[in-house]
């Protein structure tokens, strides 16, 4: 959460701070500001309240000049979200400023000593604290040495920051440090880089440095960047490509992302299976796991968050169905706090699309620390998840910039099924040929979805279900239970309209106490064992006077018959609906969003890429 971005160069630095800042609005987009070091050697901050393009116009009006510069997009975590908490921040001569993305655990105790020694807050935040240690170490080293000072002050400091600062004393140059929260930096001809991702600096440069945790970065304008420890030896870099197709492209013909992502699901499902397909057998070479370990292992520990949580939910059914190997699902941030038993046949796998959740990063590191190897699975190449684990399957859904998960989450379900066949043929659960007529279903997926997504207006006509709610509940039994998670989640995230999901079984055990007459219910109800089970819940729903809309197979009429609205959607294997249902879902969703006026790609209060614990 939050992005940084900076440049010491040739340039003129402005254009570059916005760019980057408006491709990292996925972070954070409450706030955003920049300070330059001006040509007079001057420090210039500007920061607006609200997202980029407020900071943007404000800047029209200045005409400032500079080749040096930071940047910030803020997700508020200490103080309200305003101009006045907004990055960066200054010491108080107006010299040094510095933008921060993390949480500094320990800012209380810090920010009481630093008041006792005469310092004055003016915002609410955790990271006025870093400016002002680091204005009280850079004095305290005569004022001649920054990089010390920056270790001085990064080892007072408890929690996870990524760091950027500029001072008029190095009108040329900017200094950096990173511990947990992403930072790359990028050393060119025009000038050195910095930012939290690398969709900042794909215009600008080919390679990147990846700064790990416990180093800093000394960035200049012939173009160079150091990357020094703590000790100030200077380290050899980690370089990373860029990959230009994990550069967001605009939504183009499509009114905002979110509708863009879901209709690339088709596309994805054939790459995804093609890719991974071959000579009768799924491959999943990333994954650098060896056949002994798959023998050995036998128990996997799933662990994830939102989305991606839900996403695993199903993959434990596929993999304790079709490999037989028992499977437990961790939130990671509950897992943190697990006393959690792992043996070496033990398999762990973290899911995050972005790579960079704060919190199944640690789950990772635990498990790591617990002597288990750890996979992950992930869509951005490159990200720490797919850096600091032992192997990774990219679910290659290209960049997803709208904030709600719709074609990742698709993606990763759809790559933990070929993961669960891809075990289940290394542990001889299956023969070649269930592997083969596997695939040969899997293949008439992206035509299913496409024949959903012809046309969508009945879908959208469902939305209707919730005008005038103030909650929702959706229910599924079964591997479409986590569908129904996915829904609500979809639901709450961008409508803003509260909504749950259960177990549909789990109805008359508490929840059918709330029905009452226009109440919402969203049923998953395809064609599968648990059918005419969930079929007596939409009667017991319907006898109390609630509403149901159901989500059921082609062709079901006695659902149709006995719900208010429904979302028909192709037959498919039954493995595979939970990949068909969650498109009707989304849909779903956005449109509640849309008739509610809310911003779809943009929900208050989140943020893309959840880097804080
Ligand atoms: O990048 P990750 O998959 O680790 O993200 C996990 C969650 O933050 C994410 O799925 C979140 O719940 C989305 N907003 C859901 O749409």
């Amino acid at each position: 959460m939050c992005g940084i971005v900076g440049y010491a160069g040739k340039n003129e630095v402005v254009d570059f701070l916005l760019s980057g800042l408006y491709s990292l609005e996925y972070r954070g987009y409450d706030s955003a500001g920049i300070a330059l070091v001006c040509d007079q050697g001057a420090l210039e901050v500007v920061k607006r309240a609200g997202s980029v393009s407020h900071l943007d116009e404000a800047i029209k009006t200045l005409g400032l000049n500079a080749c040096t510069g930071i940047g910030h997009t803020r997700w508020a975590t200490h103080g309200e979200p305003s101009e006045l908490n907004a990055h960066p921040h200054v010491n108080s001569d107006n010299t040094l400023a510095l933008v921060h993305n993390g949480i500094i655990e320990n800012h209380y105790v810090l920010r009481e000593e630093l008041e006792a020694k005469g310092y004055v807050f003016k915002t609410e935040t955790d990271t006025e604290v870093i400016a002002f240690l680091l204005d009280q170490e850079y004095k305290k080293l005569g004022s001649t040495d920054m990089p010390q000072a920056l270790i001085n002050t990064c080892k007072q400091l408890k929690g996870a920051y990524a760091i950027a600062v500029c001072h008029v004393d190095y009108p040329h140059e900017i200094f950096a440090a990173r511990n947990g929260s992403p930072l790359v930096c990028a050393q060119s001809n025009q000038g050195a880089y910095l930012a939290s991702d690398m969709i900042a600096l794909a215009k600008y440069v080919d390679e990147l440095i990846v700064l790990d945790n416990g180093q800093f970065a000394h960035l200049k304008s012939d173009g160079s960047v150091r990357v020094f420890d703590s000790q100030i030896n200077s380290l050899e870099h980690q370089t990373m490509q860029v990959d230009a197709n994990n550069v967001p492209a605009a939504s183009g013909e499509y009114p905002d992302f979110m509708l863009k992502e879901i209709y690339e699901q088709p596309e994805i499902a054939r790459r995804i299976v093609d890719g991974h397909f071959k000579d009768g057998h799924i491959r999943l070479d990333g994954l650098n796991i060896s056949d002994a370990d798959i023998k050995d292992t036998d128990r996997i520990f799933i662990v994830a968050c939102g989305s991606s949580y839900h996403a695993s939910l199903i993959a434990k059914s596929y993999i304790e169905s079709v490999a037989r190997i028992p499977v437990e699902v961790a939130v990671a941030s509950e897992f943190n706090y697990q006393d959690v038993l792992v043996s070496e046949h033990t398999l762990c796998i973290v899911v995050t699309q972005s790579g960079e959740t704060a919190d199944t990063l640690s789950a990772a590191r635990k498990i790591k620390g617990l002597g288990a190897k750890v996979f992950a699975i992930t869509n951005v190449i490159g990200s720490t998840a797919a850096r600091e684990a032992d192997g990774v399957l990219y679910t290659n859904a290209g960049p997803e910039v709208s904030v709600a998960a719709t074609k990742t989450y698709f993606a990763q379900v759809l790559a933990m099924y070929l993961l669960a066949l891809f075990l289940a043929d290394k542990k001889e659960k299956l023969e070649p040929q269930d592997i083969v007529n596997a695939v040969s279903s899997l293949r008439k997926l992206p035509q299913a979805i496409e024949d959903i997504l012809k046309d969508i207006s009945s879908y959208e006509k469902c939305a209707e279900v919730c005008e005038g709610a103030r909650s929702a509940l959706f229910i599924g039994r079964g591997v479409n239970y986590p569908t129904a998670s996915e829904g609500a989640l979809k639901l709450k995230e961008i409508s803003y309209l509260h909504a749950e999901s259960y177990p549909a079984g789990e109805m008359k055990h508490g929840p059918i106490a709330l029905l009452e007459p226009g109440f919402p219910v969203i049923v998953v109800i395809p064609q599968d064992q648990t059918r005419n089970k969930t079929l007596s819940n939409i009667e017991e729903i319907m006898a109390r006077g609630a509403q149901v809309c159901a989500l059921a197979t082609e062709g079901d009429e006695q659902v149709k018959e006995s719900a208010n609205y429904t979302m028909f959607v192709p037959a498919i294997d039954t493995d595979l609906t939970p990949l068909v249902s969650i498109v009707p879902l989304q849909i779903f969703a956005r449109k509640v969003a849309f008739d509610r006026g809310q911003n779809v790609d943009r929900p208050r209060n989140l943020a893309k890429s959840v880097t804080v614990e």
